[in-house]
């Protein structure tokens, strides 16, 4: 990672320490991944050669950027779905500060409705960072658009183990995924989409 980029992440982990220590109000808070979520992000991506690589949630691109240079890493791209105008406007500044926006696509509109309108197996990665109460009328599609061997990784899973306990439960009963939840952060979630064992193990 190059030293401005690493000066960056830094600016915005004070950004949205002592922006959301003095706000309140859920809209205007960033509500970023933790450092080390963003290193454990990096690592996954990288390991699993994610090129297609998609953000539910952008905020102002904190985690975004964390993608992004790791799929850049491996020759990918990363799409990021972010509602709202104010943020989309936040992290497109972010992102072009940090010279990595040639590799970052920005939609701005709700996440449910991007992801029905995606293509089947189109994913490789996909990061999930939003709205936890949608996450299960979600799930169908997530599933589609993911390739098969693909992983979903989402965040909050100690921190709001309760609000994120009926997706959890979904995707593990599911039975084409292998889940484990690590302690890294505000607790990760990962599923990854599987054939079964041709062992019948
Ligand atoms: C926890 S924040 C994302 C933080 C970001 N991933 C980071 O670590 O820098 C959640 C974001 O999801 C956005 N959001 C909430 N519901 C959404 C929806 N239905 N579609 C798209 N974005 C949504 C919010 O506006 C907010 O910016």
């Amino acid at each position: 990672m190059t030293e401005m980029l690493q000066v960056l992440l830094r600016e915005l982990e004070e950004f949205g320490a002592n922006n959301d220590a003095a706000i309140t109000e859920r809209p205007r808070r960033m509500l970023n991944i933790t450092r080390d979520t963003g290193e454990f992000l990096s690592v996954l991506v990288r390991a699993t050669n994610a090129r297609r690589v998609l953000e539910i949630g952008t905020s102002n691109g904190y985690s975004t950027l964390w993608l992004t240079q790791a799929a850049l890493a491996v020759g990918g791209h990363v799409t990021t779905v972010e509602l709202s105008e104010l943020k989309l406007q936040m992290a497109a500044k972010n992102f072009e500060q940090s010279g990595l926006s040639q590799a970052i696509t920005q939609v701005h509109g709700e996440a449910g409705k991007y992801l029905q309108a995606a293509s089947d197996s189109s994913y490789d990665l996909i990061f999930l960072d939003s709205e936890r109460s949608e996450y299960p009328a979600w799930l169908s599609n997530l599933k589609r658009i993911l390739r098969e061997g693909g992983l979903l990784v989402v965040d909050n899973a100690n921190s709001h183990a309760g609000e994120m306990a009926p997706f959890v439960e979904l995707v593990s009963a599911d039975g084409h995924f292998t889940c484990c939840t690590v302690p890294v952060g505000n607790g990760e979630f990962l599923a990854t989409l599987g054939t079964n064992c041709p062992l019948s193990c």
